[in-house]
This record gives structure tokens, C-alpha cells and sequence, in this order.
């Protein structure tokens, strides 16, 4: 299968550095990922950060996103950062049902798909996840998860704003593990994914949307991951909080694309 998709290698910091660290951490990613062409590279560290690793990555091809978004435009939502801040601190990528916030923070399938639409009515790449517990990979359950986290997510959106969302594949019992989903399985459901896609806005956007794979990316194991049709990229958790690392897992879809 021969692809124009642009890959696209997202590294989700997570709860993860101070500010100081965090602007130590993107001025080495940015150095480990320069000269690499042909892949979208972002970082998404916490959101107190944004504003200044947006400064140090200032004039480079990395591109910042956020890790969450709340879907109101303003009001008394305590604790909560909306599109538009975020937009306002540099960020052009949002992370959108990360299966932690889905286990942990309450995001049922509507949030997320409010989420992604005030994602994109900002005018911001949504990272939209989505991906099986081990209970429901262990029942054979995979399809028909992704198959509704998919339908939900981009529930309310045209062809035009789906061709923009990166969907990211992760299944929840290889996040944080060291145990990642074989190449295989992990294109099998990308490609159901892919389907969903095809059916919901038709084969052209099914095409060019991206899809990425998350949970345990390593450079050990990213080449064999890129090699699979499906997979576009990566959103990478625990290998993003190393520069070299994280440089090694971008140079893999770099080689993809080439
Ligand atoms: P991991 O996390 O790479 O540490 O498994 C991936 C993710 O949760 O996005």
C-alpha cells in the first residue's frame, strides 16, 4: 500500500516535569529531531508549561500541543483550561480522551466528542484516543470499542474537520507497560479504525487521515511498528521524557515516510 500520509510522532509528557524541566526537555528534543524531515513532530507537556516551551521551540518544526482541553468556551469551570487559552499559549494540537482522563477523570464518550469539537472549532489538531481495556482485548471485545469510541468521538463533525483529527490507537493494556501491542495487531485495528472512517466520511477521508499507535513505543520497537500500513506515527508516553529516545522514535517514521 503506497501513502502520501504525512507520519506524525507525538510525544505526551504527561504529569510529568516542572516548568524548569520541561523547557530542558524541548530545547534537547528539538536539537535530537533537527535535520529529520518528513514527520510532525509535537510535544505535549503539562499545561503550565506551554507558554514557555513554546518559546524555546520558537522558530523550530516542533509543534505543541496540549494534553486536554475542557469543551466550554469560558465560565466558572474551576480547575479547567479551555480551547482558546490554549490556543493563546502556543499550542496547536490537543490531546482529546487519553484513556487515562477516560479511567481516571471521568471523560465518558460524549465528553470526548465535545472535546474534539471545540478542538476543531478552535482551530486545533485534535489527538483523539481511543483504544480497549485488557478485559475487553481479553473478550474479544477490540473492535467493537474502538468501533464505538471512534463513531462517539467524531460524532457531530464533517468530512472537512475529520480529515484534521489524528486518531490515536492505544490500547490500554500496553500504555505505561513495557508490553506494547504486536505490529500486527496493532495495524489490524488501526485498519478497523481506518473502516470506521471510511464509513462515517468515505474512502478519500479514511485515506488521509492519520492514525497513530500508543503504548510502550520505544525505538526498539518503532521501526517494526512504522513498517505496518495503518500506522502513521506514534503518541508516545515514557520514551518522550528522553530527548534521545524520543529523537530515535521520530528518525523510525522519518525512514517510514523515506
Ligand atoms: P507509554 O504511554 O508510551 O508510556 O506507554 C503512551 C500514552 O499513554 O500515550
Amino acid at each position: 500500500m503506497t501513502t502520501t500520509r504525512r507520519p506524525i510522532v507525538a510525544g505526551n509528557w504527561k504529569m510529568n516535569t516542572t516548568v524548569p524541566e520541561a523547557t530542558v526537555l524541548a530545547a534537547a528534543v528539538r536539537t535530537a529531531v533537527d535535520g529529520v524531515h518528513g514527520v510532525e513532530v509535537v510535544v505535549c507537556p503539562p499545561a503550565v508549561s506551554l507558554v514557555p516551551v513554546h518559546a524555546v521551540l520558537d522558530g523550530s518544526d516542533v509543534g505543541l500541543g496540549a494534553q486536554d482541553a475542557y469543551f466550554e468556551a469560558t465560565g466558572a469551570h474551576t480547575g479547567e483550561v479551555s480551547v482558546e487559552m490554549l490556543a493563546s499559549a502556543g499550542a496547536t494540537y490537543v490531546i482529546a480522551g487519553h484513556s487515562e482522563r477516560r479511567a481516571r477523570f471521568g471523560d465518558t464518550d460524549d465528553w470526548v466528542s465535545r472535546k474534539v469539537r471545540a478542538i476543531l472549532s478552535g482551530r486545533l489538531v485534535p489527538i483523539m484516543c481511543v483504544g480497549e481495556t485488557l478485559d475487553e482485548h481479553d473478550a474479544g471485545q477490540t473492535d467493537a470499542v474502538v468501533t464505538r469510541q471512534v463513531r462517539a468521538g467524531m460524532a457531530g463533525i464533517g468530512a472537512h474537520e475529520a480529515l484534521s483529527v489524528v486518531v490515536a490507537y492505544e490500547p490500554v493494556w500496553a500504555i505505561g507497560t513495557g508490553r506494547p501491542a504486536t505490529p500486527e495487531g496493532a495495524n489490524e485495528t488501526c485498519g478497523t479504525i481506518r473502516a470506521v472512517v471510511a464509513d462515517l466520511f468515505g474512502a478519500a477521508v479514511a485515506e488521509a487521515i492519520r492514525i497513530q499507535y500508543g503504548g510502550s513505543v520505544t525505538p526498539a520497537n518503532a521501526t517494526s511498528l512504522f513498517a505496518q500500513p495503518h500506522i502513521d506515527g506514534a503518541l508516545v508516553g515514557g520514551a518522550s521524557l528522553v530527548a534521545a529516545n524520543f529523537g530515535a522514535v521520530v528518525s523510525a517514521a522519518a525512514a517510514r515516510h523515506g
